[in-house]
């Protein structure tokens, strides 16, 4: 843990829903169940006034102007970096890269660090249960470097099948590229030991903690990894600004793959040198806005603390675990011991969308489909799944609400 509990008087839950103001509005006339939170989170009314007050009264670009309001900008930005470095326990601020997201920060990985790092032959090693923002990054990176894509299986509850850790990781392996927590299934994977493991054969080794960075402390050091990725707007921040930490040594060796301002020392026709860390690798105006309402939504988490946060939505899981997985012909898929507040589940021969669309109309939201993750659907034999996925402002009253509309939803379709 990053983050030293301390004593703090107890959350009170109304108050916490008051922060949303979506959580006051109706759908379809219902009050809404808001169960998307893997998808994204609704947002608390510090980062909505953040964004809204940098554009009513604190227009400016950062690192360009001597003027007053780009001072006052490039502090708040710099702030924001340094709230990131301080809540995920890395070393350096220069190692946190803003980005547009967990995707953007991949795919930057994959392009510069694969270029410069990755030759023929050369081995990446993914899991069977990544979203396809990281995988498909990862089978470009090896079309362009004649590289062989290996995967790490799942077994039937949703974990990894650890025993096969060491047949997949080779003497070739020059990357792990891991997801901390699974968007399908809500595995928590041992990433420090998979960390190790991959470093034992040489390997660098990349996080994807999109769907960790909400529930749980997140400390790089522990981990053991070189890159790690998030998306600001699953930790109640903005949509389009994302983080990529780097190991600095690791960073120092990557090539920008985007040219342009703020990210050179001098341009010349005959030839331009480039920014030190981070600006190398921020080219052009960023997310300014998204940057700030991130530093916001970093504020207003730690403030509840993540002792909390992680007792409650252990709780919801829980019992939304046991109230679908006590319905007739329900499947719940993903029965990992430890687990983010994600449930994926099927009932019967009914197809989730039908489920997603009853549900709707009950003012539920629910994600159907195949979450962006279709190797894990092919590996449990189901096109698609309903899930449901918590946050610490849900309810247990929301979780009667979904049992509801599922029982509706099996009576239309008896
Ligand atoms: N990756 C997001 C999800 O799982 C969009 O829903």
């Amino acid at each position: 843990m990053t983050h030293a509990a301390v004593d703090r008087p107890p959350v009170d839950l109304t108050a916490v829903r008051g922060d949303f103001p979506m959580l006051g509005r109706l759908v379809h006339g219902r009050p809404l169940a808001y169960l998307d939170n893997a998808a994204t989170t609704l947002k608390p009314r510090p980062v909505i006034e953040a964004v809204a007050d940098h554009y009513r009264a604190e227009v400016a670009n950062i690192h360009r102007g001597v003027h007053y309001l780009s001072q006052r900008a490039t502090d708040r930005y710099e702030a924001t970096r340094e709230r990131v470095r301080d809540l995920i326990g890395a070393r350096d601020t220069p190692e946190i890269i803003f980005t547009s997201g967990t995707t953007a920060s991949i795919n930057l990985v994959a392009q510069s660090w694969g270029d410069a790092n990755l030759g023929p032959g050369d081995e990446i090693v993914v899991t069977e249960m990544e979203h396809h923002s990281n995988i498909v990054p990862w089978q470009m990176a090896c079309r362009r470097r004649g590289c062989v894509l290996r995967v790490l299986p799942i077994l039937d509850d949703g974990t990894l099948n650890l025993p096969a850790v060491e047949r997949v990781l080779s003497p070739r392996t020059r990357l792990l590229a891991v997801t901390l927590a699974s968007n399908a299934l809500g595995t928590i994977n041992p990433v420090a030991d998979l960390a190790a493991a991959a470093r034992e054969r040489g390997a660098a080794v990349l996080v994807d903690a999109a769907q960790a960075v909400a529930h749980a402390p997140l400390d790089v050091q522990a981990l053991g990894c070189d890159f790690l990725a998030f998306s600001g707007h699953k930790l109640y921040g903005p949509t389009g600004v994302g983080v990529l930490y780097g190991r600095r040594e690791v960073l120092e060796g990557m090539p920008p793959v985007a040219g342009g301002g703020d990210m050179i020392r001098s341009v010349a026709f005959e030839g331009s040198t480039y920014a030190e860390l981070p600006n190398r690798l921020e080219a052009g105006t960023p997310n300014i806005a998204g940057v700030i309402g991130l530093g916001a939504a970093i504020d207003y988490v730690r403030e509840l603390g993540f002792v909390w946060i992680e007792e409650r939505e252990r709780r919801l899981l829980r019992a939304a675990t046991e109230a679908v997985g006590a319905i007739d012909g329900a499947r719940v898929i993903g029965a990992a011991p430890d687990k983010a507040p994600v449930l994926s589940f099927t009932v019967g021969d009914i197809h989730p969308h039908d489920l997603g669309t009853i549900a709707d109309g009950e003012g539920i939201a629910l994600r159907t489909g195949h979450h962006c993750a279709q190797p894990v659907m092919r590996r449990f034999g189901v096109p698609a799944t309903a899930r449901a996925s918590f946050a610490f402002y849900n309810t247990e009253a929301e979780i009667d609400a979904l049992v509801r509309a599922i029982y509706r939803c099996m009576e239309v379709f008896a």
